[in-house]
């Protein structure tokens, strides 16, 4: 079965319908998923739907967009949410030079702060970086950030960047972005990594695959994901869920 490795079911995108939704995921073939945080309100509703779903576990994390609102006393309390036994990693943490806020040298800061945090805690970590890699990959390298494992979620960066994260222990992160008209460079990525190094996302309610880009994302759409990294991988759609999916419970050590 297919195993969503991150997505943001607390997202008010789903507030109308997120019952029916989650109660129709095992029928639907998704039988793990993983609700990260971006922000602490977002990391506590993280667990909380992991408390409500067996099928369901938590990050938690501040995404880069989101430390101003940290201090040491946030990383405390994110400490004590990590010790939940529903948490899983600690994520999503990184860089994102796409906007000019916030500062980058604070995002940097609270970048090696989260990523020592899920050293101390033994857990993955899941990294989100934009417009940032040669700047991702030497905080990576100089905080040997990958001890634990982790991926790189929602991976953008070129076919060599990826090999340097794998070579660092981490999986590469891919979603609906695989399935757009502007998806050359991924594609490439997917075509020269083993299935070994891939797992697959929905980051809903964000980047749903075409035929239904723009739309709000959901764990549903993965299999168009799935059968596009089938076509580039020349293997078929099960055994892209099932190699994927045994590498998400690698990493995340379910
Ligand atoms: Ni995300």
């Amino acid at each position: 079965m297919i195993f969503d490795t991150h997505a943001h079911y607390d997202d008010e995108a789903f507030d109308e319908d997120r019952k029916e939704l989650l109660s129709s995921m095992k029928a639907s073939g998704i039988d793990h998923i993983v609700n990260i945080g971006a922000n602490m309100a977002s990391s506590r509703s993280s667990l909380q739907l992991a408390h409500e779903y067996d099928f369901i576990y938590a990050a938690v994390g501040v995404h880069p967009s989101d430390t101003e609102e940290l201090d040491d006393g946030k990383i405390e309390e994110l400490r004590s949410l990590s010790r939940d036994e529903r948490c899983v990693a600690i994520g999503e943490i990184g860089l994102d030079y796409y906007w000019p806020e916030p500062d980058r040298d604070l995002q940097k800061v609270w970048f090696r702060k989260q990523i020592a945090l899920a050293k101390e805690e033994k857990l993955p970590v899941v990294i989100h970086s934009r417009d940032a890699a040669a700047d991702t990959l030497n905080i990576l390298k100089e905080e040997n950030a990958g001890v634990n494992g982790g991926v790189v979620h929602c991976f953008s960066y070129s076919p060599e960047v990826a090999k340097q994260c794998v070579d660092m222990g981490l999986y590469i992160g891919v979603g609906g972005v695989i399935t757009f008209k502007n998806g050359r460079k991924l594609k490439e990525t997917v075509d020269i990594l083993p299935l070994d190094n891939i797992i697959i996302e929905t980051d809903c309610p964000y980047l749903a695959p075409t035929p239904h880009r723009g739309e709000r994302n959901c764990s549903f759409y993965l299999p168009l994901v799935v059968e596009t990294i089938a076509e580039i991988k020349g293997v078929s759609g099960e055994e892209v869920i099932r190699i994927t999916e045994e590498n998400a419970k690698k990493m995340y050590r379910l």
